[in-house]
């Protein structure tokens, strides 16, 4: 998730670009760059790291000129440098670019074959050499465009700027979020609107297969196939932090609902579903063991909780037996380890020291390690032999929500690739399997569309002073994260529990004030967590119960029923965590505690 941005109009375009891309540094910060029309030529200036480094280098080599293009980088495809920096040029042509693109290996051995050589590791680059190609044809810069455009793959969201056509921007949108900004005499495109709020309020969104031709003057918006689209521009009421925040009160509420897309882009080019199989990346499968006979998954906080999922998801589709650990534990009880144990950490930042020693740990032993990041090129991703991205895109609340559903959905991908692999899941299975998971984002927004409920349950229980959640198998995890969620953001005392094993000792803490969560799908343990529920009941307990159908049997006895859509009992922890996360939303909201930056906690922890 890049932040870009671009500006077409009389005045210098580097102070508009580099404010603009200030206003869009939470969506990514490993580089950022900048490209404008000086002189008729193309002028790029990039760098490394966050945007003070860009601005350092402009105070050294100042850059002028109009219009321009400016990227704030969150990599995906090649590490943070200024190699892989954005805008990437071909030619006369430079783009800057937010997405992925699927087929970019196939479009470079192409490109080479016509005697194209890449400057950069990134998707993107093949971009600027296809546009570059039509315009040398003789194309206009659109028309270049949309012809480029009609050899990708995957998400894109571009800005395309030329010396050929020195007074336009080209703008193209496939999956990825494009807006236009309309001025009094100049013209603005950005990713996102904070970019631009300081100049206009009136804009254009662009649809999915748009293209938009932008001048100082006007907006002309057309399909990738060229036919001519007529929309009246909107007016935004935001301010500039809410802009930031999509509009959405906290970061934590909008990673919530980021969580569609996040799970689209985790499985993007990955799924191969006429074999039933799964194509992970290179920088797996040159590092997986051939024979793994045994995974020990470590993590810290939630992706604890998504390695404790893992170790379901990869025994049940693969056969392999797996064990869990914390990594402020695994670092010192000195594991036994060895060729045959596959490593995995699993760590959103790829930061947390304690996780990142557990890596030192298993390369010490000899151990191949794999890791599940979300920040490409991170500490952890850096040191272990082979690394499986989740495509979330910045995670800035604290509390972790896109970050855990995206580490499911990639340890669900491995768990059946390594199904496949070892002939433990057959093609049929694996299509079913890989149905069902991709349509897992379309229930994912079915089940937060119902957070009005979820929100009045919040409300009603938000005074309790301890909760206790259950949850049996795969789910179990799950009621551990959302005891997690809840002490981390409201600051009430929570607990997950095993529900069968709650008799043997929590039970004692049930009365008529604690709510019990209880994670209750209709899977194979459905009648005995009914049963646990039976004897919650039985003391007074309050129970909220989170379902996949609101039968007779949950309705009797439960106080609360939250419904999230039916999926294959595997999936059910991505589906049945939504409402958790909710709920310790509204009840911190209700609470008036810090959502975004809860007390004594940090995004990631870099100290033992
Ligand atoms: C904590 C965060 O500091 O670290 C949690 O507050 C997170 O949200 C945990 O789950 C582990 O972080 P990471 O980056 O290794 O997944």
């Amino acid at each position: 998730m890049c932040g870009i941005v671009g500006y077409v109009g009389p005045r210098e375009a580097p102070p508009i670009l580099v404010s603009g891309l200030r206003k869009l540094e939470y969506r990514g910060y490993d580089s950022a760059g900048l490209a404008t029309i000086s002189d008729h030529h193309v002028e790029v200036r990039r760098s490394v790291g966050k945007l003070d480094n860009l601005d350092a280098m402009l105070r050294e080599q100042p850059l002028n000129g109009t219009p321009g293009v400016g990227h704030t980088r969150w990599a995906t495809h090649g590490r943070p440098s200024e190699q892989n920096a954005h805008p990437h040029r071909a030619g006369k042509v430079v783009v800057i670019h937010n997405g992925i693109i699927e087929n970019f290996l196939e479009l470079r051995h192409a490109l080479a074959k016509r005697g194209r050589s890449m400057a950069s590791e990134t998707d993107t680059e093949v971009i600027s050499h296809l546009i570059d190609e039509f315009v040398a044809q003789g194309c206009g810069l659109a028309e270049a465009t949309r012809r480029a455009i009609a050899e990708l793959e995957g998400s894109f969201a571009i800005v395309v700027l030329s010396e050929s056509e020195p007074d336009r921007l080209v703008a193209a949108k496939n999956a990825t979020p494009i807006v236009l900004g309309l001025g009094d005499g100049e013209n603005f495109v950005a990713s996102d609107i904070p970019a631009m709020l300081e100049h206009t309020r009136r804009v254009v969104f662009l649809e999915d297969g748009e293209v938009a031709e932008v001048t100082a003057d006007r907006a002309l918006i057309t399909t990738f196939d060229g036919t001519p689209v007529e929309r009246q521009p909107k007016v935004v009421a935001w301010d500039a932090v809410t802009a930031q925040k999509g509009g959405y009160k906290h970061f934590l509420l909008k990673e919530i609902h980021e969580q569609p897309q996040a799970i689209i882009d985790t499985m993007r080019g990955r799924i191969l579903q006429e074999e039933g199989g799964v194509q992970l990346d290179i920088e797996v499968t040159d590092n997986l063991p051939a024979d793994i006979k045994r995974c020990v998954l470590v993590a810290c906080g939630t992706a604890w909780h998504a390695c404790l999922v893992g170790k379901f998801l990869i025994e049940r589709l693969a056969g392999i037996p797996c064990e869990v650990d914390y990594g402020s534990e695994f670092r010192y009880r000195d594991p036994v380890l060895g060729p045959g144990t596959l490593l995995i950490v699993v760590s959103q930042s790829g930061e947390t020291a304690d996780t990142l020693a557990a890596v030192e740990a298993g390369r010490e032993r000899g151990a191949p390690v794999l890791a599940v990041c979300n920040v490409v090129d991170s500490s952890i991703a850096r040191r272990a032999g082979g690394v499986l991205y989740t495509h979330a895109g910045p995670e800035i609340s604290v509390a972790s929500t896109k970050a855990f559903t995206t580490q499911l959905t990639a340890l669900y991908l491995l768990g059946l690739s390594l199904g496949r692999q070892r002939g433990v899941v057959d093609a049929d299975r694996g299509r079913q399997l890989l149905s069902d998971l991709v349509a897992i984002p379309a229930l994912v927004k079915e089940a937060l569309g119902r957070e009005k409920l979820i929100e009045r349950v919040a409300k009603k229980y938000g005074q309790a002073q301890d909760f206790l959640y259950l949850g049996r198998g795969i789910n179990y995890p799950v009621a551990l994260e959302g005891a997690l969620k809840l002490k981390e953001i409201s600051y009430i005392h929570a607990e997950g529990y095993p529900a069968g094993e709650m008799k043997h000792g929590p039970i004692a803490l049930i009365n008529e004030e604690m709510p019990v969560v209880v994670l209750i799908p209709h899977d194979a343990v459905f009648e005995k967590t009914l049963s646990n529920l039976k004897e919650v009941e039985a003391r007074g307990g309050r129970i909220i119960v989170v379902t996949d159908a609101k039968t007779a049997d949950l309705e009797e006895v439960a106080w609360e029923v939250l419904e999230v859509p039916a999926t294959n009992e595997l999936l059910t922890p991505i589906l049945l965590t939504l409402p958790l996360q909710l709920m310790a939303y509204h009840v911190a909201v209700y609470r008036g505690t810090d959502v975004d930056q809860p007390r004594n906690l940090a995004k990631s922890v870099t100290v033992e």
